[in-house]
């Protein structure tokens, strides 16, 4: 099942530690399509696929209240640990029968993990929980990112292309027809006020061991690992010394800029 793939507990650690929060130009992009539906104060918010919290931190300096769920426990357990924010909750619990009253959410969002659910339910659910007016933000940055540093960005994403690539096999379908998902979803959300904001690039700076650990957050990089551990490791290390050796450094504290191609759905629940 797609959803047992983040259940593991080192893979949540490792998700909380090396997973990206959204950019502001992202919520910026989400906020300001908020903010012609809505009144503010903003009253509650959920986040649908939370895993350890990186959006729903960022919803908190928004919206009053704001729930984060999940399927997995791991994550949820993660998410808590982490949470420093007094008006954010988590709970475990799936997309597709949220642990909330109908009409009681101003918005909802799913930051890369609709792609996970039952479609067809979620849509049913977001109905339910909506408040007329409500809105709902789908958004997801894709596998395929770019890897900056000075004149050496081709072979730093070459290098990058190449991990990607490897873990192929180990991809979930879902994973796999992420860019296809997200066009049926788009066209199955119910509303007429809608919109699909597509090639948004972002870009973010991280330390090179940050990128490194961004491999250990993917699915398919934990299901290789526990494969083939030793060819996994491996991977790794060569990938990081070849890093090193273009960036001509020998710290993996060097900063890397990651770029992505972000696509963002808006939807409103009608009046
Ligand atoms: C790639 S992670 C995204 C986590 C986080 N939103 C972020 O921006 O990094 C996808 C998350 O969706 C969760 N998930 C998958 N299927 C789910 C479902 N049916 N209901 C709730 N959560 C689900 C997984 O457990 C995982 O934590």
């Amino acid at each position: 099942m797609a959803t047992q793939l983040f259940e593991g507990k080192e893979h949540a650690s490792y998700y909380q530690k090396f997973r990206f929060e959204p950019t502001q130009e992202i919520i910026d992009l989400i906020f300001s399509y908020v903010d012609e539906r809505l009144q503010k104060p903003y009253g509650f918010a959920v986040d649908v696929g939370c895993g350890t919290g990186q959006n729903t931190k960022i919803l908190s300096q928004y919206v009053k209240k704001v729930l984060g769920i999940d399927i997995s426990e791991a994550q949820i357990e993660e998410a808590k640990k982490a949470s420093g924010s007094p008006n954010v909750t988590y709970s475990v619990s799936p997309a597709e029968e949220m642990p909330v009253g109908d009409a009681s959410v101003d918005l909802l969002t799913a930051c890369a993990s609709a792609h996970w659910f039952n479609i067809e339910k979620f849509l049913k659910e977001v109905d339910r929980v909506l408040k007329p007016g409500g809105c709902l933000a789908i958004f997801i940055y894709f596998a395929d990112m770019e890897v900056h540093y000075k004149d050496r960005s081709e072979q730093m994403t070459e290098v990058f292309a190449e991990v990607m690539n490897i873990l192929v096999p180990y991809q979930h379908e879902k994973f796999n027809n992420m860019k296809t998902a997200y066009k049926e979803i788009y066209e199955a959300i119910p509303y007429p006020d809608k919109r699909r904001i597509e090639n948004i690039r972002t870009k973010i700076q991280m330390p090179l061991s940050s990128l490194m650990g961004l491999f250990l957050t993917f699915p398919a990089f934990q299901i290789y690992l526990k494969t083939e551990p030793e060819k996994a490791k491996e991977v790794l290390r060569t990938a990081e010394e070849r890093f090193l050796r273009i960036m001509g450094t020998s710290s993996t504290e060097t900063e890397v800029e990651v770029w992505l191609q972000n696509l963002v759905l808006l939807a409103s629940k009608p009046q």
